[in-house]
């Protein structure tokens, strides 16, 4: 990697959801970065302070295209090489990000379709975040399900940001328009079951709990995060009739692993 590869950009501002396991970063938006909302940058960091950055990592814009900044949303996986790093950076502190951008679980995957599912678990919530800010996402779409599969219930970060999307998404034929469903696997939520996503999709819960049957003809879904569960959940989509678009064929399905 070049320095004529990557800019240089500064943290305007950090949240901490789960001290010391979730956060965002806020940083100044290189001119000229430009990308679809679903898509990732490549972050890098040096191993030594004030050295050139040689750790790269993948991350989800969760910021809108039209923002002025990026923001993105990480875990901190303790022993991991970058994200420990990335999670002590402070305002003012800089961060390097490729100039070019990645990445293909974007809504241009779907042709058509009426009701759009939204299946995270961790932070593969980042990518959906940025898309609730398309227009084009609400031409398109109906209906839109975010389901958001965390171990307990503090890690359900920007409930509040969706919650505000659904507020301003209103209604369709007397049902909302944006069915937020957060699913914790380590410990009961009020009025949702306790269980993997994977467990919900087969057993029929998730639909039952969106109020919406998933139909190849008229549903298209995404999987972001952890790629067991992405492995388990394709097999099972596709003997309901899912699977992602291949050689200029749409599909219904489009995944991103996270690891
Ligand atoms: C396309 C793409 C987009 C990504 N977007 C994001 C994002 O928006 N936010 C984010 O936090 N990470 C994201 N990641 C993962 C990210 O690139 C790094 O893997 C992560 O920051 C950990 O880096 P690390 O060097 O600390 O550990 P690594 O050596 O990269 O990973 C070590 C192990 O940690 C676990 N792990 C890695 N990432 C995650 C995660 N996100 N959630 C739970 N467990 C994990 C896995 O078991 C992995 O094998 C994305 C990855 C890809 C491929
Ligand atoms: N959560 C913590 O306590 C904690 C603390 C510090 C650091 N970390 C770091 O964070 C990383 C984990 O992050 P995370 O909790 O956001 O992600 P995660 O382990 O992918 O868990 C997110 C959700 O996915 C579920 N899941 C995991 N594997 C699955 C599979 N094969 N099939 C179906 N569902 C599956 C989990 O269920 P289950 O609950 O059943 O696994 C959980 O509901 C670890 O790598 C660790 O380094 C975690």
């Amino acid at each position: 990697m070049t320095e004529a590869t990557y800019t240089c950009q500064t943290v305007t501002a950090r949240q901490d959801w789960v001290p010391g396991k979730l956060f965002s970063l806020r940083v100044t938006r290189p001119a000229g970065f430009s990308f679809e909302a679903g898509q990732f940058a490549r972050l890098g960091l040096p191993e030594e302070d004030g050295g050139a950055p040689t750790l790269w990592r993948a991350y989800s814009m969760v910021s809108g295209v039209q923002d002025p900044w990026l923001e993105f949303y990480s875990v901190v996986v303790p022993d991991g090489a970058f994200s420990p790093r990335l999670a002590a950076l402070r305002e003012g502190d800089s961060l390097y990000i490729d100039k070019t951008v990645f990445g293909f679980l974007t809504l241009s995957r779907f042709a058509d379709g009426e009701d759009l599912w939204l299946i995270a678990s961790g932070t593969g919530l980042s990518a959906y975040l940025s898309m609730l800010a398309e227009p084009g996402l609400w031409q398109q779409f109906r209906r839109v399900v975010i389901v958001h599969g965390v171990r307990t219930g503090d890690e359900l970060a920007y409930r509040a940001e969706i919650d505000a999307w659904r507020a301003r998404a209103g209604v369709h034929e007397g049902a909302e328009r944006l069915v937020y469903l957060p699913i914790a696997s380590r410990e009961s939520l009020p009025g949702k079951p306790q269980a993997r996503l994977t467990t919900l999709l087969e057993d029929g819960r998730l639909e039952a709990l969106a109020g919406i049957a998933l139909d190849p003809a008229r549903s298209r879904i995404m999987l972001c995060g952890n790629p067991g569960l992405l492995t388990d959940a394709r097999a099972f989509l596709k003997t309901r009739g899912f699977l992602p678009g291949r050689r200029g064929i749409p599909g219904n399905l489009a995944v991103e692993n996270y690891w």
